[in-house]
């Protein structure tokens, strides 16, 4: 934790502060250079990659509590928004595959470019398909069946911009994102995003991570401890999350006017975790209770005020 051990904690700083620099000046590079995936390391063959994002595609549809056999039916004429892809744009194929109208994808660095890795998993998850999606995912690509040549414009748009912002207006039926908000470099401006994107009776599911950044020791929030300007310094330009906590998903939830369907834990840390870090807090994470404070990531659904989203049956 910073503050502990000041000479670990100088280098560390330093080795950060050099590496936003290069972020900064040379983006491209630096992705390149960090092998940058969005995904972490977890998975390594395809096989286990295309794994991943089948069952990143079927939570959105477990939560929505739609069945297998129905998720055709309920995206037909549907446009999908997916806020921080990665590297592969799969759930968004998936989508497509199943048919979806549209899939726009949207981040702020360019992880994502058709490369033998990307082509190999969504290579597998067309193989994975039966049917009428395996028909549907065939003509995805740029080239029908050859998913080296990339998804096909215009079904399939991936816009990288600044701040990872869609600009679509009332457009999105179904919002998606899985680790990447807690990612977002402006979360305020990412919330007005989504809500201006949103049909009246859009739906929004996001899950977020907010325990995915390790410092040189392996406390799920030591980097907390880390000083805002000192964070900033270090990671302004980097892929790195903004390191918000629950109380201001809440607070945006409020001021973008959006409803809460649901907002569940997905792991909470013990009260040692907490005890620990919380005498070396950042000052701007002081105020936030031990409660919140132990969330270390969790589910939301959301929808505009008053709206039935098509398919919800909660
Ligand atoms: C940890 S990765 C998750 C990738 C993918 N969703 C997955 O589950 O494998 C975080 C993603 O969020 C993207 N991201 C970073 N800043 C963003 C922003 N401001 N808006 C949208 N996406 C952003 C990253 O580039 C990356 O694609």
């Amino acid at each position: 934790m910073y503050g502990q051990r000041p000479l670990a904690d100088l280098r560390w700083v330093l080795r950060g502060i050099a590496a936003n620099q290069i972020a900064r000046f040379f983006p491209d590079r630096y992705v390149r250079m960090t092998g940058h995936t969005g995904r972490g390391a977890d998975e390594s063959s395809a096989r286990q990659i295309a794994d991943y994002f089948w069952s990143c595609f079927y939570d959105y549809f477990e939560i929505l509590g739609i069945p297998a056999s129905d998720i055709g039916r309920y995206l037909k004429g549907k446009t999908v928004l997916e806020y921080g892809p990665g590297d592969v744009p799969a759930v968004a194929f998936l989508m497509l595959a199943h048919g979806a109208d549209a899939a726009v994808c949207v981040d702020r660095f360019e992880l994502y470019r058709p490369s033998p890795a990307s082509a190999e998993v969504l290579g597998l998850l067309l193989d994975d398909l039966e049917g009428a999606a395996r028909l549907r995912g065939e003509v995805c690509f740029r080239t029908p069946l050859d998913p080296a040549s990339g998804l096909a414009e215009p079904s399939f748009r991936y816009v990288c911009q600044d701040y990872g912002l869609s600009g679509l207006r009332d457009e999105a039926d179904l919002i998606i994102s899985r680790a990447a908000l807690e990612y977002a470099n402006d979360l305020s401006a990412t919330f007005a995003d989504m809500r201006a994107a949103m049909r009246a009776d859009g739906i929004a599911i996001h899950k977020v991570d907010l325990a995915g950044q390790r410092c040189d020791d392996d406390h799920p929030l030591s980097f907390l401890t880390y000083p805002r300007v000192l964070w900033w310094a270090m990671c302004s330009h980097k892929n790195t999350v903004n390191r918000w906590r629950i109380d201001h998903y809440r607070r945006l939830l409020v001021e973008h006017d959006l409803e809460t369907v649901s907002l569940e834990p997905t792991a909470l840390a013990d009260r040692r975790l907490v005890d620990e870090v919380r005498p070396r807090l950042a000052s701007c994470f002081r105020g936030v209770s031990d409660r919140d404070l132990s969330w270390l990531g969790f589910w939301m659904v959301l929808r505009k005020p008053t709206s039935r989203p098509a398919g919800w049956r909660a």
